[in-house]
């Protein structure tokens, strides 16, 4: 038998009155935001946050405020029904599918100002993304008012930069991460991995292997600046270009770091043809 299609909700008052039934009958409400194109580390997001509460809510909507207008809105993948077998499979309770209307409706006017862990790295390549990130995500928790919220380390400074809001704006959720899904060779899942030709996915793992080196060698007490240098070098001669950003950050604040004494991360946001890839490593002092 396949496995039933979670019940799908498209407004917020119907997600409200569901939410609020099951908490009233004592369950855990798990909130994980997603962008549809569901692949397996999607999957292990919804796994993990069936551990974390009983009732787990996906959503899947593709922010265009998020986007800005030399991205890849327009022809970012977008197929519901797979989505919604893939969310049932994973074990979600319930989806929801909120319209552009309900998102966005006519007259909407307002945006979240962000600084702090915002700043640098993705931030200085893509102006206004994360006020976009961090409005819909506030209108997510909002709307489906979970007790806890789940996202991917994967978009390490998404995920520090709605922790920080949440904090900042007194929300009543706890922020939870989940490490990297990979593929065996390395290369983060990402929804963006299927626009990369046979040669470029070849080449693409030799990003994630960039940064396992620097960390290691940071994690030996290496000074950042040569070792990003020479990872900068390494990148480029395998076929990365332009690379955007090559980073060590303090893992909470993401103020940059030359010697890691606390926990800190590297990060990479690197062209491969036409595809933009990011990914990030964990660096533990002393390890
Ligand atoms: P999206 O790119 O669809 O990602 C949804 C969630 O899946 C995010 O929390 C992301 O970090 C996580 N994720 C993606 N790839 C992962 C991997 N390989 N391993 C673990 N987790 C992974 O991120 C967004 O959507 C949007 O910005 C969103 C938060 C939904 C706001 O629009």
């Amino acid at each position: 038998m396949p496995t039933p299609i979670p019940v799908v909700f498209e407004a917020v008052a119907p997600l409200r009155n569901q939410v609020r039934a099951w908490r009233e009958g004592g369950d855990t409400i798990v909130l994980v935001p997603t962008m549809g194109a569901l692949h397996e580390g999607h999957r292990a997001l919804v796994a993990y946050a069936k551990t974390l509460g009983r009732r787990v809510v996906a959503s899947i909507f593709v922010n265009p405020t998020q986007f800005g207008p030399t991205e890849d809105f327009s022809r970012y993948p977008r197929d519901v029904d797979a989505d919604l077998a893939a969310l049932a499979e994973a074990g979600a309770d319930a989806a929801y599918v909120p319209t552009a209307e309900t998102m966005y409706p006519e007259g909407f006017a307002s945006r979240i100002e962000l600084d702090g862990p915002s700043e640098g790295l993705c931030g200085d390549f893509r102006p206004g993304h994360f006020s976009g990130v961090a409005t819909v995500v506030t209108k997510l928790i909002n709307q489906a008012q979970p007790d806890i919220a789940l996202f991917g380390e994967k978009d390490f400074q998404q995920l520090q930069v709605i922790r920080r809001v949440t904090r900042d704006l007194d929300m009543p959720v706890s922020i939870a991460g989940l490490p990297t899904l990979r593929e065996a060779d390395g290369l983060a899942l990402s929804s963006r991995n299927r626009y990369l030709s046979a040669v470029e996915r070849a080449v693409a793992p030799r990003l994630h292997a960039a940064l396992e080196g620097i960390a290691k060698n940071l994690a030996a007490g290496g000074e950042a600046g040569p070792l990003l240098a020479e990872g900068l070098e390494t990148l480029e001669a395998a076929g990365f270009g332009p690379v955007q950003y090559l980073a060590v950050r303090d893992a909470e604040t993401l103020s940059p770091v030359t010697r890691v004494e606390r926990p800190a991360r590297v990060l990479v946001a690197a062209y491969l043809g036409r595809t933009r890839l990011i990914d990030n490593v964990a660096v533990a002092p002393g390890s």
